[in-house]
């Protein structure tokens, strides 16, 4: 719903010039909102806001969560942490110090302004999962001394700070399991099954696949995404989640390979390489709850979404 003058909301988004937090930032304008945008510019790009320095309503401050942050906001959305391997992995102490003591320091300042805060957790919490597809209530397989950990623990702890928040000083907390998710602005070179394949496939060269290409992932569009994100924000008072959002239709990995070679029309070949340690054989969300709860369900089929990020993707090849 539109916001006017009066019910209009001032919202911190960590993360906010990355991937998914410009996006969710873009829909927060759209409906009328002021947005503060914090980040520290890791895996973010000043390109990704630029289109909203103009607006009277945006305002960026240049800041690592890792450290406390005082501003008077309504809602905090906490996206803050590098989302893929190659970035986390290249720092991984300052991958779990973000999650952790940034979760710390935005629950924090959430207690402090009696505010509603949303927490961007993952899929990652499942680790290599015995349930499939994996419903909230299952507790995950994940190994705490891996080269992944630094992320997966991470996101697991700053859930356990979420909830005890939550219980502890009655804080209002939304914690969202997002999974695989692709769409423009995602950073080209961030080693991701979707842009890596992309970016192969518009340069016409070979498309790495690990492992024989049969394990399965889902892929959500962006603009699926940040709809839950929003609609989560605006549920009950009593509702914590955590609630799975992504899209549950199931793809090989070989499969998304021939779909992106098939839509930007490549000449590129198909390199086969051992799986790296750790990598899930299956990743599929039910999002029953998210359906039941926030009356969410992705819209933007595979193909579609491959589209309108092949086109975003074009630029950085020409
Ligand atoms: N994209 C996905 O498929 C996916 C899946 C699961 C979870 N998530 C979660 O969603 C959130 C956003 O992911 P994304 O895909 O937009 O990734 P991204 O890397 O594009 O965005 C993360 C942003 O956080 C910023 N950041 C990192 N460390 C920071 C710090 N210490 N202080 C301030 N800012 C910091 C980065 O500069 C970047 O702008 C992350 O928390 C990620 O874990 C994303």
């Amino acid at each position: 719903m539109a916001r006017n003058y009066q019910s209009r909301k001032r919202i911190l988004v960590t993360g906010g010039a990355g991937f998914l937090g410009s996006h969710l930032i873009d829909r927060l304008l759209e409906r009328g909102d002021e947005v503060v945008c914090v980040d520290n510019l890791f895996t973010g790009a000043k390109r990704n806001i630029e289109h909203l320095h103009s607006n009277p309503r945006f305002e960026f401050m240049r800041h690592d969560v890792c450290f406390p942050l005082y501003v008077e906001v309504d809602e905090i959305y906490n996206l803050a942490c590098p989302a893929s391997p190659i970035h986390y992995q290249h720092d991984p102490v300052q991958t779990t110090k973000t999650s952790v003591i940034g979760a710390i320091n935005m629950l924090g300042l959430a207690k402090r302004l009696k505010c509603k805060i949303f927490q961007a957790s993952t899929s990652e919490v499942y680790g290599d999962p015995h349930v499939h597809p994996q419903t909230e209530d299952y507790w995950g397989n994940v190994n705490p001394i891996g080269i992944r950990s630094c992320y997966d623990e991470g996101k697991r702890c700053a859930e356990t700070l979420f909830f005890d928040y939550h219980r502890q000083m009655g804080l209002e907390v939304k914690v969202a399991r997002i999974f695989n998710t692709y769409g423009p602005r995602m950073h080209p070179a961030d080693g991701r099954v979707v842009s890596n394949f992309i970016m192969q496939a518009l340069k016409d060269e070979p498309i790495t696949l690990y492992g024989d290409g049969s394990q399965t992932r889902s892929f959500c569009y962006r603009d699926d995404l940040v709809e839950g994100f929003l609609r989560l924000m605006d549920t009950a008072p009593d509702f914590a989640g955590p609630v799975n959002i992504g899209n549950p239709n199931e793809f090989t990995i070989r499969e998304l390979a021939e779909l992106v070679i098939e839509l930007t029309g490549s000449r590129s070949t198909l390199d086969y390489r051992p799986l790296p340690q750790d990598d899930p054989m299956q990743r599929q969300p039910n999002i029953t709850v998210a359906r039941d709860t926030l009356g969410w369900e992705p819209k933007v089929q595979l193909r579609e979404g491959l589209e309108r990020t092949i086109d975003y993707f074009r630029d950085f090849v020409n």
